[in-house]
């Protein structure tokens, strides 16, 4: 076994792009909450495919909607209306606020957040934008522009101009970065890659006030907290606010790629051929986010992650280690900050058979499925608490 293990670590790394600092399980099954590697070893996954697969892997009713699509239909391009793509529409328009209806079909979180930035500067006539900093939003030229991590952006200079970073959950700095020329704010209510951060109610409500006073478009970034992972179906429900623009993505279709921007009253109508997308609303992707609605609302795993989030985010935060900072989160998307470097407790975990993310150098972000049993969760703390002795003798940082 362990032959084959090597085998396929070696393949995947002489011809992988090189852009992925890979970990080095081979992971080849899932059930639940359940990862199993090509060693037969199984995992309590925290990670949840970043945050995409909150229905478990493998879920039957799932797996049923796909193979059923499969054998009957794939592909469908916008040319052409479909009998799963206008039920998809109606299954969002369920679970949605009133005005949020016409949707522009992708196929990932940094698509969403493309067309989301274009449709705003064709509907105010206005080209520039104002993002947070430690904001993340995608890879493409677009959405990176908005993104803040120097990292990421640096390397591929000049980006498209007009985005402005300002401090998250600071009313007064946005305020005074909005111009005659702003056509769009765009937030993620749960700064996700940033370090699990949430941002006020009132930081919400001020921002959604202003856009309106100024005419400028309010985007939010709901690709990771979307879909029941904050404990609502999406995170602007805990804000008391609507956005004009809602980009979708990760647990929309249970783990099959699809991303959505869904557009409020306030975004005038699109004009014909103005965008587009080849794989945007196939079917088969269509027939995996319906079936993932029906499951989400059947096994009430909204309210579930609600609960079992407040239960998890209270275990976590009694974990008495001097190694731990804060422990935030909102519902089921969770950030252990720690004091010094992650990844060795990362790795640690791992040996004890969890698998974890990272939110920069210092967090640690668990993104557990939704169906996770409690016994999982309360496993995982306990998994923790030794994973964190790792760092005993390392030194602190308070900074
Ligand atoms: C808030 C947010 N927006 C956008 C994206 C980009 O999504 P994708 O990787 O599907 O392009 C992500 C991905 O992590 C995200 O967390």
């Amino acid at each position: 076994m362990i032959d084959t293990q090597i085998d396929y670590l070696t393949q995947e790394a002489l011809r992988t792009s090189g852009v992925y600092g890979k970990r080095d399980q081979v992971i080849i099954r899932g059930k639940g909450a359940y990862l199993w590697d090509d060693r037969g070893r199984r995992y309590i996954d925290l990670t949840a495919g970043i945050g995409v697969a909150n229905l478990g892997h493998a879920h039957p009713r799932l797996v049923a909607a796909i193979t059923q699509q499969a054998s009957t239909l794939i592909t469908c391009p916008e040319l052409f209306y479909n009998d799963r793509r206008a039920e998809l529409l109606g299954s969002l328009a369920g679970v949605l606020p009133e005005g949020l209806e016409r949707v522009f079909l992708c196929n990932s979180g940094t698509e969403a957040v493309e067309a989301a930035l274009k449709f705003a500067r064709l509907s105010t006539g206005r080209t520039d934008v104002v993002a947070a900093m430690r904001g993340f939003h995608g890879r493409t030229f677009g959405a990176l522009s908005a993104t803040h991590k120097n990292a990421y952006r640096e390397p591929f200079l000049p980006l498209v101009p007009g985005f402005t970073h300002v401090p998250f959950n600071n009313f007064e700095r946005l305020a005074a970065a909005l111009t005659q020329n702003t056509a769009a704010v765009i937030l993620e209510v749960v700064q996700g890659e940033g370090g699990v951060r949430p941002g006020s109610r009132e930081y919400f409500q001020a921002v959604r006030q202003i856009c309106e006073q100024r005419n400028i478009l309010l985007i939010l970034d709901e690709v990771q907290t979307g879909f029941g992972r904050t404990g609502r179906w999406f995170a602007f429900e805990h804000m008391g606010i609507v956005p004009d623009i809602l980009a979708l993505g990760k647990g929309i279709a249970g783990g099959v790629p699809m991303g959505a921007t869904v557009l409020g009253p306030r975004v005038r109508e699109l004009p014909v051929g103005v965008h587009g997308s080849t794989f945007g609303g196939n079917p088969l992707a269509a027939a995996a986010a319906i079936a993932s609605i029906e499951i989400y609302k059947s096994e009430r795993l909204v309210e579930q992650a609600a609960e079992q989030g407040a239960w998890f985010l209270d275990r976590l935060s009694r974990i008495e280690s001097p190694h731990i900072r804060e422990v935030r989160g909102l519902g089921l998307m969770v950030g252990v900050e720690l004091r010094s470097r992650v990844f060795p407790v990362v790795e640690a975990l791992t040996e004890l058979g969890v698998l974890a993310l990272i939110a920069g150098p210092t967090v640690l972000r668990l993104l557990p499925p939704l169906v996770i049993d409690r016994s999982d969760l309360a496993a995982a703390a306990d998994l923790l608490e030794q994973a964190l002795t790792v760092l005993d003798g390392e030194e602190n940082t308070d900074g």
